[in-house]
């Protein structure tokens, strides 16, 4: 939510704004903004709407000079317009800032600065942290920074410029991600790494509750009492390809299509604890929570391990008994999302381990695990998670079996050689692209859609139908097969597409037979179904799409895939924005 950057060096700062915040538009993309400093002034650009627009302000009137802040804004206090985008500033103009995250007592600020003669010019919660730094500001920004923080309270990654000071940026954190990186001569912070890759894989991260400043020497940390601390830098792998859309043209399409890459190899673990728990609590929110579902399967069938997935923001409203030998994984793309961040919290105070499962190094959940599983997805910029999903799942997948190893409860054996072989299953189900695409064309204004299936195939049913409703923005809805008679089925129409994953065995008649219950109430049926299963699938559904032919345990690792196309495909008929779907942001890190 909302994406923030900064530059300090010897090249145009206001270029390099405008590239990284074009990386960092997926976190928010309602309006967007730089401030430049020239000499002792603050020249700022602002604009609704996207970074183009701002791009196109700024040819109107170029910033000259080589040290900046810039934002690109996912609103939460007040509409998407000129005034409430960022940076915003004192009311002379001589402090800047740009923020990612929530000021939650914003209102008391409000009336305590308006009460000292400040005047609000937007409805941000931000534009009271530049009146604070303004009100305490003593000649020394860090000091005054440091001192601002201590009545903020919320999340927030903030970056500041100081018109009397021209050769420093700088910046704070308190439960918003920000990113500082470094190469000779020059300093950038960022809310993501992506947005770093074209200038330097050296970066560092500012604990909770630090600040930095940034020069053209180098980055200097401090803690919220001002001491300094030595910067840790770490090197990051992604390259420059892996954050540009290359022949694609959309991230989200390039991304369905890194998958067999994704399922390529297992993932980095770091410390993990030396014995397999008893149970596990496993946490997540929407796609990252549909994960969660397979990997609780995945840990009870495989490992014989009872597991509880819970939706991240829920998990905070159960009552808290205390846990014994209880692993919590936190489930996380981004590593960033403040729900999971919470319920990870609050999962370690009753005494799990907590286990993070992330694609990000050096995100928020990362840093704050004792144990983590890196998924090799590399960085996934479009909204709509894809490839993230597929790595999350063979990692718990792969978890489950060494858990089940350790323990000797290992219930269903899987081979090495099996595991291998997604890569290509999973290139296999990319070459039918096509096939989904002619079937979901012409039906891609239907008002509504159903995804149905049992056990494991029943969170890809939830996986796809999130992912339809995200980017297209049609109804969809998801139901394990056998509760529609209980009430939905009374929604089913004339022509209504019904879509039926069925890739386990034991649930297949059944399934069948419920697909069959809507084809007699006048639905379109489809089944997604393993090649044995054709013959069968024939007789209830009016379209079949047969997939590789892969053990089912397996099977809802791949069968997703063509459920992503799916919504893709669908999205795209509609001349839908597909990377940055309306209301949404990639990192959603308030609660
Ligand atoms: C998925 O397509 C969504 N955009 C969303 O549900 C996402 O999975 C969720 O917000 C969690 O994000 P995270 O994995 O970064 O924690």
């Amino acid at each position: 939510m909302c994406g923030i950057m900064g530059y300090i060096g010897t090249q145009s700062a206001q270029e390099i704004l405008l590239n990284g915040l074009e990386h960092l538009s997926y976190r928010g993309y309602d309006s967007a903004g730089v401030a430049v400093q020239k000499e002792n002034r603050l020249q700022i650009v602002k604009t609704r709407g996207r970074i183009d627009l701002l791009r196109q302000k700024c040819q109107d009137t170029p910033l000259d000079g080589t040290l900046g802040i810039g934002h690109t804004r996912w609103a939460t206090h007040g509409p998407a317009n000129d005034l409430n985008a960022h940076p915003h500033t004192d009311a002379r103009g001589r402090i800047a800032i740009v923020h990612n995250g929530v000021i939650e007592n914003h209102a008391q600020l409000r009336q305590m600065l308006t009460a000292r003669g400040f005047v609000f010019r937007s409805d941000t919660d931000t534009e009271c942290a530049a009146h604070l730094l303004r009100l305490l500001y003593d000649g020394d920004m860090l000091r005054t920074l440091l001192l601002a923080a201590r009545y903020l309270t919320g999340s927030y990654a903030i970056a500041a410029l100081c018109a009397d000071d021209p050769s420093a940026l700088y910046c704070i954190r308190s439960g918003s991600p920000l990113i500082l990186g470094t190469r000779e001569g020059e300093s950038y912070l960022s809310s993501d790494i992506p947005a770093l890759l074209p200038y330097t894989r050296e970066l560092t991260v500012p604990e909770d509750g630090e600040a930095a400043v940034l020069r053209r020497s180098g980055i200097y940390l401090f803690s919220a009492k001002g001491q300094r601390r030595r910067a840790q830098t770490f090197h990051v792998s992604w390259d420059m390809q892996s954050a540009e859309k290359g022949v694609y043209p959309h991230f989200m399409l390039k991304e369905i299509h890194e998958q067999p890459q994704a399922l390529h190899s297992p993932p980095i673990i770091r410390k993990l604890p030396a014995r397999a728990p008893s149970q596990a609590v496993l946490l997540g929110c929407g796609t990252a929570y549909h994960a969660c579902l397979l990997g609780a399967y995945y840990m009870e069938r495989l490992a014989g391990i009872p597991a509880f997935p819970e939706i991240a923001s829920e998990y905070r409203s159960r009552i808290a008994f205390p846990y014994r030998d209880c692993a919590c994984i936190a489930v996380s793309q981004s590593g960033e999302t403040a729900d999971t961040i919470s319920a990870a919290r609050m999962a370690k105070a009753r005494g799990a381990v907590l286990v993070t499962l992330t694609n990000t190094l050096g995100s928020t959940l990362e840093r704050m695990s004792p144990a983590a599983l890196l998924t090799p997805a590399g960085p996934e910029l479009s909204v709509a998670s894809t490839k993230a999903y597929t790595a999350q799942a063979l990692a718990l997948l792969q978890l489950a079996l060494r858990w089940g190893r350790m323990r000797g409860t290992l219930q269903e054996a899987l081979s090495e050689q099996q595991l291998l072989h997604l890569p290509h299953w999973a290139q296999e189900m990319l070459s039918s692209s096509s096939a989904i695409q002619a079937y979901i064309e012409p039906r891609a204004d239907q008002p509504l859609f159903f995804f149905i299936g049992r056990g494991a195939d029943a969170v890809t049913a939830r996986e796809a139908a999130l992912k339809f409703k995200e980017i297209t923005y049609t109804p969809a809805e998801s139901y394990p097969a056998g509760e529609l008679k209980h009430g939905a089925i009374a929604l089913i129409h004339e022509g209504m597409p019904v879509i039926a994953i069925c890739t386990q065995p034991e649930w297949l008649h059944k399934t069948l037979v419920n697909l069959s219950e809507c084809r007699a109430r006048g639905a379109e049926c489809v089944c997604f179904c393993l090649p044995h299963m054709e013959k069968d699938a024939r007789e209830a559904a009016d379209h079949v799409f047969v997939l590789p032919d892969m053990p089912p345990l397996l099977a809802p690792i791949i069968s997703v895939i063509p459920l992503q196309l799916l919504a893709y495909y669908a999205a795209c008929k509609k001349g839908l924005d597909v990377d940055k779907p309306r209301n949404l942001a990639k990192s959603v890190t308030v609660e």
